[in-house]
């Protein structure tokens, strides 16, 4: 007899999640309450990048005196960008729908709650479905802050943020994070003044901290502010808008923008799926589960954002498939160290395994090599040659550790490393095996040589 499958939350864990059990043979149930896709395709990542891309495009232009482009009378036409992102997020949320019909899945738009081992939906075709699985992957949603003058108009998440009525002529970002971090490059690309308080030392807590840096110090080029070890004590009306009282250790200083953009991370959204009552174990707002991602209940699944790992589509999608392949008696194989991590400014930034910070802290002896993007002649066409690729190895076997890249096209190249690591290759391996030129990907072959001062585009470091 088949086995029946039912999923709720239909974002990359849930969908993915969906045809993977679809494939293997089981009776498929995804229930959604908005939009299949989540928020990565609906109000994430491809939106997100879908402006971004413009951004990029019209900075580009705007400032194509070097690259021999003059354009006279550049403008942007805000609403043909929005009209162009929400054609692409139309288009992927239907081939989405078109992949769930193709593989059989029966798609519920409605909300779904746990009651025992049965999965209660509401909505457009209300049922009760007695499952041999349960995997739920209802993602996250900001985290809001409570501080004075939040629910002010103008204060704004992520969400509010791809959809503004015209480009703001002022921004302050609360978070130097992911979001806010491409928000500012976004927003700052566009012409609006922006400012990011983050209240570390440095912005982009989990990537490698010289990377972190570089980033920085090349958004401050563009004109962008930071913060940093600083707080929002509280924000104010304002002429013209809004002011954000930020605590920067000396006397509080104010700004003022037309929004404030408050992007301080993400939290699981798990209210109302009967978890307490299912007996499913919550610890710090996340469900908690095993290295199969099951829940404390055998056969409950959680999968994605709502376990709280790692806030990543691609890492929801691969855990949907380890779930319902345990689930269905198959070995599944997720491979939680190799997860690569990208940021969309522009130049991008991507990283895979573990940072110099890492490797230190977990007591490993290691070696680096970094290799300036200014030696590639790619990179240097593409986007003056700023950034770095930096390789972190084992210091006796030389096995690659991490990677890190700030240069162009690093979100594309990120994907050779991660299979390096996989791998378990060396540096030696990576050197050795033949990048094409011209492209930026010589700059990881080059990076691997570093690790014993023998890059050949590159004077040897002094003695
Ligand atoms: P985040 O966790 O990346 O960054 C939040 C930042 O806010 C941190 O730097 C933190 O120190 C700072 N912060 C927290 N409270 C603060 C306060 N009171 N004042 C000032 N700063 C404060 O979270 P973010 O950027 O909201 O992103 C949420 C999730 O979405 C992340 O897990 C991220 O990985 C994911 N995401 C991934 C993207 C990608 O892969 N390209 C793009 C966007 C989001």
């Amino acid at each position: 007899m088949k086995k029946r499958i039912v999923i709720i939350g239909g974002g990359p864990g849930g969908y993915v999640a969906a045809i993977r059990a679809a494939q293997l043979g089981a009776e498929t149930h995804l229930v959604e309450a908005e939009h299949v896709g989540g928020t990565c395709l609906n109000i994430g990542c491809i939106p997100t990048k879908a402006i971004l891309h413009t951004a990029e495009l019209y900075h580009a232009v705007l400032n194509g005196a070097l690259l021999g482009l003059k354009a006279e009378g550049l403008s942007v036409d805000w609403p043909a960008v929005m009209e162009r992102k929400n054609t692409v997020v139309a288009r992927l949320v239907r081939g989405v729908e078109g992949l769930l019909k193709a593989n059989g899945v029966s798609v519920y738009r409605g909300r779904g709650r746990l009651n025992g081992r049965a999965v209660e939906i509401s909505g457009d075709k209300p049922a009760v479905l007695e499952a041999d699985a349960v995997i739920l992957a209802t993602g996250s949603e900001p985290v809001r802050l409570r501080f004075p003058g939040a629910d002010l108009p103008g204060v704004i998440d992520s969400t509010a943020a791809l959809s503004l009525p015209s480009i703001p002529g002022s921004l302050v970002i609360v978070g130097g994070g992911v979001i806010g971090v491409e928000f500012a490059a976004m927003y700052r690309a566009f012409g609006a003044a922006v400012t990011v308080v983050e209240m570390l030392p440095e912005i982009l807590p989990p990537v490698d901290g010289e990377i972190a840096a570089l980033v920085r110090g090349e958004l401050a080029k563009l004109g962008v502010r930071f913060l940093t070890g600083a707080r929002l004590q509280e924000i104010r009306s304002a002429a013209g808008g809004l002011a954000a009282v930020v605590n920067t250790g000396d006397a509080p200083q104010e700004i003022t923008a037309q929004y404030v953009l408050v992007a301080v991370g993400r939290a699981p959204r798990i209210d109302g799926l009967g978890l307490e009552a299912a007996g499913i174990a919550v610890e710090r707002g996340r469900i908690k589960v095993d290295d199969r991602f099951q829940t404390t209940i055998p056969g409950v699944y959680a999968i994605g954002d709502c376990n709280g790992q790692i806030m990543l589509a691609h890492a929801a999608s691969a855990q949907g498939i380890a779930a319902v392949e345990h689930a269905l008696g198959h070995s599944g194989n997720y491979l939680g160290h190799v997860i690569p991590a990208c940021i969309y400014t522009s130049p991008e930034v991507a990283g895979v395994g573990l940072t110099e910070e890492a490797a230190r802290s977990q007591g490993l002896e290691y070696k680096t090599g970094v290799f300036p993007l200014a030696g590639n002649g790619k990179a240097l066409i593409e986007s003056g040659g700023i950034g770095q690729v930096k390789i972190i190895s084992g210091a006796r076997h030389g096995e690659i550790l991490g990677v890190h890249i700030f240069g162009p096209r690093a979100t594309d190249l990120i994907g050779e490393a991660a299979l390096a690591i996989r791998l378990e290759a060396t540096v030696d391996e990576l050197a050795t095996t033949i990048h094409a030129h011209p492209t930026v990907s010589e700059a990881i072959g080059e990076a691997a040589l570093a690790v014993t001062d023998a890059a050949i585009h590159w004077p040897p470091p002094r003695r």
